[in-house]
């Protein structure tokens, strides 16, 4: 039976359902006050299934708030060249306010020469130089959705988090580095860990706040948790089990993490559902600032 408190779990599906609700009021009044209705275009480029999965529920969930989706589907043998100029019509086309291209992409397509394509103004996976220098500036840009997520949980749960020391396992661009950009808006004092860390357990045990954000399966153990540590699990690992079916599993080894962490994500139903809610969070943002219209809802909703 699992014994595990329900108040450690930092439950982000629940949280991201109650966002999406209220991403859904403010698109309603926007509409009602301003005549806007935000529009969201994703492409995808070839067949993988575990892209058009995300497209889909991307699709789907756009909808359910009440913007416009718009999908392009290409075939896997598009050019770069053909691409370009499909992100050039969206970045002119006023009904579109936000631009996802789902990576990966084919390998005859350089994923930075898209991103680069992409107006940073619509750039609403917040990949582009221009939002990634805003944020390492403290400017005003758009977030990456999953680091995002992962903040707006943390200070639900911690409110604020001035002067706590936080970990973050990975430094990539897409987690990792604006994780800890965002973390150290926070005020918080950040280490960030990598395949190249000394002793990795030792960084992580020092942690208040641990976001482990790797790709390798449990990596994270229960003796590198400080005690009531509060843990944020980016990984979405398939793994198999002895009895042959894959499931999901995050970068932190849950059973024993949960025993030290005083707050923990699952995987899944953790940082996962918040990535959609943050997609769309970002857009109804970029439509305001395209359209000089304060965010409904005020700051707060940023
Ligand atoms: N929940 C979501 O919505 C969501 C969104 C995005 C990603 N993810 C998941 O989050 C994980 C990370 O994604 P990513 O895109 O950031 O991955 P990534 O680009 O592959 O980066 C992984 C990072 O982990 C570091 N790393 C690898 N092995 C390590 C080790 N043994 N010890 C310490 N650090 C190590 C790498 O260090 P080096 O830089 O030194 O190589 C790198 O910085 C993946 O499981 C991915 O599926 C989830």
């Amino acid at each position: 039976m699992d014994r595990t408190p329900a108040s450690k779990i930092i439950d982000g599906k629940a949280f991201a359902a109650e966002l999406c609700r209220r991403i859904a009021d403010r698109v309603a009044v926007l509409r009602q006050a301003h005549g806007v209705t935000p529009g969201l275009a994703v492409v995808l480029v070839g067949e993988n299934q575990a892209s058009q999965v995300y497209v889909r529920n991307k699709g789907r969930q756009t909808e359910a708030a009440g913007m416009n989706s718009f999908k392009h589907a290409l075939p896997a043998e598009t050019g770069q060249a053909d691409l370009l100029r499909l992100v050039a019509r969206l970045n002119a086309d006023p009904a579109v306010n936000g631009i996802l291209v789902q990576l990966p992409l084919p390998k005859q397509i350089d994923p930075q020469a898209v991103i680069d394509a992409i107006d940073p103004a619509k750039d609403v996976d917040g990949f582009h130089v221009v939002n990634a220098g805003r944020l390492a500036t403290g400017g005003a840009g758009l977030v990456p959705c999953t680091p995002l997520g992962c903040l707006m949980l943390l200070k639900d749960r911690l409110g604020d988090l001035t002067g706590l020391r936080a970990t973050v396992i990975g430094r990539s661009n897409i987690v990792g580095k604006p994780m800890a950009a965002l973390l150290l808006g926070e005020n918080c004092t950040v280490t960030v860990a990598h395949s190249r860390t000394r002793d990795l357990a030792a960084e992580a045990r020092r942690a208040d706040i641990l976001i482990a954000a790797v790709g390798r399966p449990e990596m994270v153990r229960g003796d590198w948790i400080r005690d009531g540590a509060t843990v944020i699990d980016v990984g979405i690992n398939r793994f198999e089990g002895g009895d042959g079916k894959a499931r999901l599993v995050g970068d932190v080894a849950f059973a024993e993490a949960v025993e030290r962490a005083g707050a923990i994500t699952p995987v899944p139903g953790g940082v996962g559902p918040m990535t959609i809610a943050c997609l769309l969070q970002n857009t109804l943002t970029a439509t305001c600032r395209q359209r000089g219209i304060d965010l409904p809802g005020g700051a707060e909703a940023t």
